[in-house]
C-alpha cells in the first residue's frame, strides 16, 4: 500500500537519488533551484510517498519559502511547489496526484499563500488549477518557458502583473 508522509522521514540521500532519477544528475543548474536558494525546505508542506509492505520511496513533494519583488519593492510570499517527483517505474499510477492532494490539504484552507512551480501546464492546470495566466510579466533568476511558469492563487487577492520572483529573504529595515 502507498502511504503519504512527512519528507523528514526519509533519508535525504534517498530523495537525491529519486530527483536525479526523475530529472536527471544535472538538475541543479535549472533556475527552479536558483530560485529558492539559501533557502530551508518547509518540513511541514514537504512530503513523501512510499510503499509500506516494501519500505520503498517512490516518490516526493518539496516547498519552498520564495517571495514575488514587485515594482515599488514590496515582498508578496508565496510557496513555490518542487520538486515533484515520482520513480519512472511508478508514474502515471496515481502518485504524483496523491501527493499533491495531501500537500493541498496541509495548506490554510481560508486565505492560502499563493502556490508557484515550474511545471507542465497540462498536468498541473488540468488536476490542480494551476495556470500559467498572470506570471507573464514575472521575471525569474534564469530561463524559463513562460507556459511552464504557473501560479495557484485566491482570485479575491490578485497578484502583481510584474515582478521578480526569489528566495523570500527579510527586507532590510
Ligand atoms: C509529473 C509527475 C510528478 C506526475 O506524477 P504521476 O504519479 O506520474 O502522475 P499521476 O499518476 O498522478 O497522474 C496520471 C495522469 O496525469 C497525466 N500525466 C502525468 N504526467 C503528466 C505530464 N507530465 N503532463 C501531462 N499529463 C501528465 C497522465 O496521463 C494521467 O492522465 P489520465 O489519468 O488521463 O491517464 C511524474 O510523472 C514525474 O515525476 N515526472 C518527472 C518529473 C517532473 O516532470 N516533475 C514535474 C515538475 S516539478
Amino acid at each position: 500500500m502507498t502511504s503519504i508522509i512527512p519528507l523528514a522521514e526519509i533519508d535525504p540521500q534517498l530523495v537525491e537519488a529519486l530527483l536525479d532519477s526523475a530529472f536527471g544528475t544535472d538538475r541543479h543548474d535549472r533556475t527552479a533551484y536558483r530560485l529558492r536558494e539559501g533557502m530551508t525546505m518547509l518540513e511541514g508542506l514537504s512530503l513523501a510517498a512510499v510503499d509500506e509492505e516494501r519500505h520503498e520511496l517512490l516518490g516526493s513533494i518539496q516547498c519552498w519559502p520564495v517571495a514575488l519583488t514587485d515594482q515599488q519593492g514590496k515582498k508578496h510570499p508565496m510557496i513555490m511547489v518542487g520538486p515533484v517527483a515520482v520513480y519512472p517505474d511508478f508514474q502515471r499510477e496515481g502518485i504524483g496526484r496523491a501527493m499533491m492532494t495531501a500537500l493541498l490539504k496541509e495548506i490554510q484552507p481560508d486565505d492560502p499563500l499563493p502556490l508557484v512551480m515550474i511545471g507542465d501546464p497540462e498536468y498541473y492546470e488540468r488536476f490542480f488549477g494551476f495556470s500559467a495566466e498572470g506570471t507573464a510579466g514575472w521575471s525569474l533568476p534564469g530561463p524559463w518557458e513562460p507556459s511552464r511558469l504557473l501560479v495557484r492563487s485566491n482570485p479575491k487577492h490578485p497578484l502583481p502583473e510584474t515582478g521578480t520572483l526569489g528566495p523570500w529573504t527579510q527586507s532590510r529595515v
